[in-house]
């Protein structure tokens, strides 16, 4: 990360894991770590929305934000099982992992609707993270800048330069997600300084340049510090290593250093 313009944001991704007493020991766990982190890096728990309240009454006054991992474009309504930003907002909630690759793969997720997630995060108050990535094939293919490019596009369509600020990048290329392969630093650098080129394109250098881009996709304790070394990652988007407070720990403390 360039520390002379952005802060490194290091967010752990539960997805279905964790009973209440679970979220609340692992929070408790690296509370400590995060509190010296305070000031220097932003740590950030998105958990399952049956965790929200343990997890908000768990990190009260301290330096752990906590997140979901999804949130309903509308007000409210007639959509079964959903959450809306105003819910999550009265919960405690202040960011919101949106579009992610499990998402779009298993439930339909498309550029429209993270669009549409995204600017009712934002319109609520909320800080979205807003997933994109490619996959093995469009890789191999060749096609990785053309598709994280039109993301990038839809995903951010109609969202204010004074939004994009608020508003987290996760590139999360499909294929190191949960799988053990993670891009090599110099790939992962490659797509989030492409990024950053994008949304310098579409808003200006200096807004490009206040925005933070994070890096998912099996970042561990053993990885995280060469990933975080890179000018234009400045954090992570973490799932497996984040259910381990020894791991999670390693990579608070690899920001803290970076
Ligand atoms: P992983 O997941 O770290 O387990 O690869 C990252 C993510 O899906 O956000």
């Amino acid at each position: 990360m360039n520390k002379n313009l952005r802060k490194a944001v290091i967010a752990g991704n539960w997805k279905m894991n964790k009973t209440r007493p679970e979220a609340k020991a692992l929070l408790e766990a690296i509370k400590p770590l995060a509190a010296n982190a305070e000031g220097k890096i932003e740590v950030i728990a998105c958990v399952p929305f049956t965790n929200i309240e343990t997890a908000v009454n768990t990190t009260a006054g301290s330096n752990i934000k906590i997140g979901a991992e999804n949130v309903h474009f509308a007000k409210s309504g007639a959509f079964t099982g959903e959450i809306s930003a105003d819910m999550l907002v009265e919960a405690g909630v202040e960011y919101v992992v949106i579009g992610h690759s499990e998402r779009r793969q298993y439930f339909g997720e498309t550029d429209v609707t993270v669009n549409k997630r995204t600017k009712a995060a934002l319109e609520a108050g909320l800080k979205p993270i807003v997933c994109v990535g490619e996959t093995k094939e469009q890789r191999e293919d060749g096609i990785t800048e053309g598709v994280i490019g039109a993301q990038i596009t839809l995903d951010l369509c109609g969202i204010s330069a004074e939004d994009i600020k608020k508003t987290i990048i996760a590139y999360e290329p499909v294929w190191a997600i949960g799988t053990g392969l993670t891009a090599t630093p110099d790939q992962a650098e490659e797509v989030c300084a492409f990024i950053r080129g994008e949304l310098a394109r579409i808003y200006g250098k200096d807004t490009a340049d206040a925005v933070t881009i994070q890096y998912g996709g099996s970042m561990n304790a053993k990885n995280a510090a060469e990933l975080l070394a890179k000018p234009d990652i400045d954090g992570g988007l973490i799932g497996g290593a984040s259910l381990k407070a020894e791991d999670f720990n390693v990579i608070i403390q690899a920001a803290v250093n970076g």
